[in-house]
C-alpha cells in the first residue's frame, strides 16, 4: 500500500507553548511529507509494495537503506502525532503506572531514564518506551530506526532529530524533553498500545 500523509489529530497551534505552530507546520507538512513521498518512489519495485507499513520497515531493515529510512520515519511520525495532544503529560492510566512501577521502578524513574536516553541519543534519533517479551523497557535508536526492528513494540517514542525542537529550544534538547514529557505526552494513546502489545 502507498504511504500517505495523515492530518495532525489537532490544529497547528494547539500544542502551544510547548511545540510552537511553526514548528509542526515544518515538522508534518515539510520533513514527513518528504518521507511519505521519498518512500513511496523507493516502495515501488522494492518487491515489498504489498506489505503492511510495519512489515515493510521490519524487511528492509539492514537489506534496503533508502526505503528503510524513509519507512521508518513515516512508522514513526504517524505515532509521533498521536504521542502528544493538548494539555498533555500528568497522569497516566492505572494499568499502564502499574507496568511501569512493576518494570522500571517508578514513574519519575521511568521520566529520568526517558529523559536521559533522549539526551544521550548522539545525533539524530528517538527516545522510546518499548515493550519486549512482555517486559516495558526504555531504548534509543539513532535515525529512523524503531524497537520494530529490534523484536520490541513502541508503546511511546519521541523524536530527537533537531527538526523536532530546534525553532522552540534552539539546542536545549533537554528542555523539549522534559516539556514533550510533562505537557504533551497522550498517556491514553500509550495505554491504548501497551493493551495491544
Ligand atoms: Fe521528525
Amino acid at each position: 500500500m502507498p504511504f500517505e500523509l495523515p492530518d495532525l489529530p489537532y490544529a497547528y497551534d494547539a500544542l502551544g507553548p510547548y511545540m510552537s505552530a511553526e514548528t509542526l507546520e515544518f515538522h508534518h507538512d515539510k520533513h514527513h511529507a518528504a518521507y511519505v513521498t521519498n518512500g513511496n518512489k523507493l516502495l515501488a519495485g522494492s518487491g515489498l509494495e504489498d506489505k503492511s507499513l510495519e512489515e515493510i520497515v521490519k524487511e528492509s531493515y539492514g537489506k534496503n537503506a533508502g526505503l528503510f529510512n524513509n519507512a521508518g520515519q513515516h512508522f514513526n511520525h504517524i505515532h509521533f502525532w498521536k504521542w502528544m495532544k493538548p494539555n498533555g503529560g500528568g497522569a497516566m492510566p492505572g494499568e499502564l503506572e502499574k507496568a511501569i512501577v512493576a518494570d522500571l521502578g517508578s514513574v519519575e524513574k521511568f521520566r529520568e531514564e526517558f529523559l536521559a536516553a533522549g539526551a544521550g541519543q548522539f545525533g539524530s534519533g528517538w527516545a522510546w518506551l518499548a515493550v519486549k517479551d512482555g517486559k516495558l523497557s526504555v531504548m534509543k535508536t539513532p535515525n529512523g530506526e524503531n524497537p520494530l526492528v529490534h523484536g520490541a513494540t513502541p508503546l511511546l517514542g519521541v523524536d530527537v532529530w533537531e527538526h523536532s525542537y530546534y525553532i522552540d529550544y534552539r539546542n536545549a534538547r533537554p528542555k523539549y524533553l522534559e516539556a514533550f514529557f510533562d505537557n504533551l505526552v497522550n498517556w491514553d494513546y500509550v495505554a491504548e498500545l501497551y493493551s495491544k502489545a
